[in-house]
């Protein structure tokens, strides 16, 4: 039994997952994974230009919108085993991944182990990389503040690393979007998702042994994964494309929506252009076969 729609809420493990769900039952599945501090809702635009031909697919991260949080420790490998429980109860058994940052973390230790139940990567702003150690002193210095100011003052340094300068001009929709995405999670969640970022295992050993496609996308003043990160993981997975998004920081889907959309759409048409081709041969029959019956009529002629 499949749900339609948005914010549906599904028991997995004990624990509700609120998701999206939307496009054609039959067609190839695209899972989307948002970023830390963000919510599901950082892909709609994604949802719009994909729903037609793909069955898309959004969720909350356990402790981000409204997920529920549970009992387990953060850490990456918790968070794909969600995932993975999440695509048992739906019954997905083969999905392409579409992550960023935190997602791609998500995307790329997912393939690591259960490199069976994908199709293809899109990897957005992100890296394969661990924490340097300066990096985790950061997280901590982070987590402390949060835990001293508060959510709030948290929320006005995120957006200043995740935007590029000209977006608080030019994106004003799209930033206040954001802030109310992070002021939506507790400081819990915000800290225990900090812990589990800076826990995090490298997965750049690995990407030689990546068999999907990968495409990688990043903005081109993405200061938290920076295009050089990119050009990493393009040179060391078999196939891939990398695309660099002006106009872009760190959120390149927000940031420069259709130049993101074109590159995602095109991905995942090549990767399931068979499947695809199969719809567009029953749409021309159908038209065949509806031309015949108005030739038929056409060609009527009363007694
Ligand atoms: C994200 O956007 O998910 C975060 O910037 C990831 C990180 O801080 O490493």
């Amino acid at each position: 039994m499949r749900y339609f729609g948005n914010n549906i809420k599904l028991f997995v493990n004990n624990r509700l997952v609120s998701y999206t769900d939307e496009g054609h039952d039959e067609a190839p599945v695209v899972i989307f994974i948002h970023g830390f501090p963000l919510n599901k809702s950082m892909w709609n635009n994604q949802i719009k230009i994909l729903k037609a031909d793909y069955r898309v697919i959004t969720y909350n991260i356990r402790g981000h919108g409204d997920s529920d949080t549970g009992n387990d420790s953060f850490s990456i490998e918790l968070f794909v085993n969600d995932l993975i429980s999440f695509m048992d109860v739906l019954r997905i058994k083969k999905a392409a991944l579409c992550g960023l940052s935190m997602g791609g973390y998500i995307a790329l230790n997912a393939i690591e182990r259960y490199p069976d139940s994908f199709d293809a990567l899109a990897l957005c702003d992100t890296t394969c990389r661990k924490d340097s150690p300066e990096a985790k002193n950061k997280r901590k210095k982070t987590i402390e503040r949060i835990i001293k100011d508060g959510v709030i003052n948290f929320a006005g340094d995120s957006l200043k690393n995740l935007f590029t300068p000209d977006s608080f001009t030019t994106k004003a929709d799209e930033i206040s979007s954001v802030k109310k995405m992070i002021l939506n999670t507790t400081e819990l969640s915000l800290c225990c998702t900090l812990l589990a970022l800076s826990s995090r295992n490298d997965t750049c050993s690995v990407l030689n042994d990546i068999k999907v496609p990968v495409l990688i996308l990043v903005g081109a003043e993405d200061t938290i994964t920076p295009p050089d990160y990119a050009m990493f993981m393009h040179e060391n997975i078999k196939d891939t494309t990398l695309q660099i998004i002006d106009h872009a920081g760190h959120l390149s889907n927000l940031e420069n929506p259709e130049v993101f959309n074109h590159h995602i759409k095109k991905f995942f048409d090549l990767v399931y252009k068979d499947q695809l081709i199969i719809d567009q041969t029953i749409d021309k029959s159908f038209l065949r076969e509806f031309s015949d019956k108005i030739m038929m009529l056409l060609s009527f002629k009363p007694i």
